[in-house]
């Protein structure tokens, strides 16, 4: 008997369990893409989870693990993007980069109106390995994730380098700095979990680094935003989750199923409460909060 729940629909596949288990059950070499955003020992609470290893050396050896699974899983011309704490990811880039090599370092920042360290520099990115298993044969779509090129293409400036000068062009290959907002309560993709990656952040990986059909896993999924946008994007996907009540949020948001142990999956409420111009407090609905700046 297994140790997961398993549950498919068309080109989703998702389990609820350890991905340890889970990942025993996918076959070697058969993934394009895996975005991996472990618990990043922090001590966040994923439901019954405590995200909390002894040190620093016993979090990279339980990465370092799974780590060795998802390269197992991936194909020969397949790409793997790890995020962890500023703090772990050393370990784990050192010991990636004798196993596949590392062509991006990226650097996902956002902004915070929340409480703010007032004695050091407070945290304000997370970063973002991006690894190929074989250099010279990977997938990456540069004209699909093209984003506008602010400096000389706004400025009309003309590029006298070339040997006829010519507009600088007005698009480009987005660096690796990425400042895309993170996941607010009031926003529509919002769901209840405490670190929630945005769509724009797995949009742009995905169809950088993956084309329609392909089979992109996430074996880390909180609530399954990679196999929500793969989904979207015409790829295969498949993602794994541990706790129950993330699982659930998989069932509703990938359209899989509306009932878990008779338990009816109903999305979010959000309504929450909110000072009119008068100063009288008012009732809003969640359609009405996505009209609110966040
Ligand atoms: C950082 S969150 C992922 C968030 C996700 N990227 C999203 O956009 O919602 C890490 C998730 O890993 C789950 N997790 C922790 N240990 C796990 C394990 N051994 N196997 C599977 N999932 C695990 C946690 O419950 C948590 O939801």
């Amino acid at each position: 008997m297994s140790n997961f729940i398993k549950k498919t629909k068309k080109t989703v596949t998702i389990y609820n369990g350890d991905c340890f288990d889970c990942l025993q059950d996918i076959e070697n070499e058969s993934v394009d893409l895996i975005f991996a955003d472990p618990p990043y020992n922090i001590g966040k609470k994923f439901g019954d989870f405590l995200d909390d290893w002894p040190s620093d050396k016993h979090y990279a050896e339980w990465c370092y693990k799974w780590l060795e699974l998802c390269i197992q899983k991936l194909k020969p011309n397949g790409s793997l993007y790890v995020m962890t704490s500023t703090q772990a990811m050393p370990y784990l880039d050192l010991w990636l980069r004798e196993r596949l090599t590392v062509l991006s370092r990226i650097v996902w920042h956002y902004d915070s109106s929340g409480v703010q360290a007032k004695k050091y520099f407070g945290s304000l990115y997370e970063p973002i390995l991006f690894c190929v298993k074989d250099s010279k044969n990977y997938t990456f779509n540069a004209t699909d994730i093209e984003v506008e090129a602010k400096t000389g293409a706004t400025r009309k400036l003309i590029d006298y380098r070339k040997e006829i000068p010519t507009p600088y062009k007005t698009t480009k290959v987005p660096g690796n700095s990425w400042y895309i907002p993170r996941v607010r309560y009031r926003m529509p993709e919002y769901e209840e979990h405490p670190s929630q990656k945005p769509e724009e952040l797995l949009e742009r990986i995905i169809k950088a680094s993956s084309n329609p059909g392909d089979i992109v896993l996430d074996p880390f999924a909180g609530t399954f935003t990679t196999c929500a946008v793969a989904q979207r994007l015409s790829r295969e996907t498949i993602g794994i989750e541990m706790q129950s009540e993330y699982f659930k949020i998989a069932l509703r948001r990938l359209d899989i199923a509306s009932h878990f142990n008779g338990e009816e999956l109903r999305p979010l409420d959000k309504a929450f409460v909110r000072k009119n111009g008068n100063g009288i407090r008012q009732e809003t609905t969640s359609l009405q909060n996505s009209l609110f700046d966040v």
